[in-house]
């Protein structure tokens, strides 16, 4: 039976007591809307604490778009079953005002948690303070939840960086990044799919083409070079998307916020594109 809690308060009480009980937690936050991606980090978590937490709060602090915010697809109820089809022992919900009462409902009263320096670059400079909502909610949750262990998925590159080194300023808790899951046809699962329209959605292979042919010329090529690896995705990429917000790579261990110039030693490719009225992301290791 999973647990179904309404605020941030009734879930801190719920997971002290699992806690209490000599239980480990793992952790999955989320905004809802979920899919086989979202559900493969919840199996994870039970599997290795015995224990799964799920957080569904769509965070309106990581909303750089008031548009995007408004249109981000919800059905509590319905994640609620698919919660209870893979074990999840908890999921709890909240509001802005519960989660930071301090703040009296007023966001701009809220004091924001610094991202770091790998919320430089890419995602952080084409959406100005999302990854400072992204701290700011996710050490929030990890302070009522106080997990063992939280899940994050690969999907999401940057904020796994972020997110790693907000951790390790708090001390705790551990972070274990999962792959990414994707539809048969290659295209990375994300609540954002049910939103594009079916011309979009046909184009919408061609990010992990582009992924894969970076993936090849590193391999098959030895090009180790950043600009070539972009050229390489750029031209899958361009037939099916005249509006490309950046096709690059980093190295993964030592983030930057501009490509290196340098050759690489490591590399993951990251991709945003714009699919009509929503924007996509994808990435993919490429070493
Ligand atoms: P959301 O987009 O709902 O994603 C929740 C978690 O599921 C994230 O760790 C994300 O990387 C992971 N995820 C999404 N799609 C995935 C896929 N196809 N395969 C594997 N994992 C996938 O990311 C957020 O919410 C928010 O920023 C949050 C961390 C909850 C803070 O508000």
């Amino acid at each position: 039976m999973t647990q179904k809690l309404g605020s941030p308060g009734e879930a801190r009480g719920w997971c002290a007591e699992a806690r209490a009980r000599g239980g480990r937690v793992g952790f999955v936050p989320t905004m809802g809307a979920l899919h086989e991606g979202h559900l493969s980090l919840v199996k994870r978590a039970r599997e290795e604490c015995g224990c799964a937490v799920v957080s569904v709060f769509v965070n309106p602090l990581q909303f750089n778009d008031p548009k995007d915010l408004e249109r981000y697809p919800r059905d509590f109820e319905g994640d609620v079953r698919l919660l209870a089809g893979v074990g999840c022992d908890m999921v709890f919900t909240g509001t802005l005002e519960q989660f930071f009462p301090e703040s009296g409902g007023d966001a701009r009263r809220i004091v924001g948690s610094e991202p770091g320096p790998a919320a430089r670059g890419l995602e952080g400079a084409r959406r100005p303070g999302h990854f400072e909502g992204v701290a700011t909610i996710v050490r929030r949750l990890f302070e009522v939840v106080e997990p063992a262990r939280a899940y994050f998925g690969e999907k999401d590159f940057q904020q796994t960086l972020v997110v790693r080194d907000l951790a390790r300023r708090m001390g705790r808790p551990e972070i274990v990044v999962c792959p990414t899951e994707r539809e048969p046809d290659g295209v990375a699962r994300s609540s954002r799919n049910a939103l594009l329209e079916p011309a979009w959605r046909e184009r919408a292979p061609a990010i992990h083409r582009a992924l894969q042919a970076a993936r090849g010329a590193w391999r098959e090529r030895g090009v180790r070079d950043g600009a070539e690896l972009e050229r390489t995705m750029r031209a899958v990429l361009a037939p099916h998307f005249p509006d490309i917000d950046y096709a690059e790579v980093r190295d993964p261990d030592a983030w930057t916020e501009l490509m290196p110039t340098t050759p690489l030693a490591r590399a993951q490719a990251l991709i945003a594109v714009r699919a009509g009225s929503v924007r996509l992301i994808d990435n993919l290791r490429l070493d």
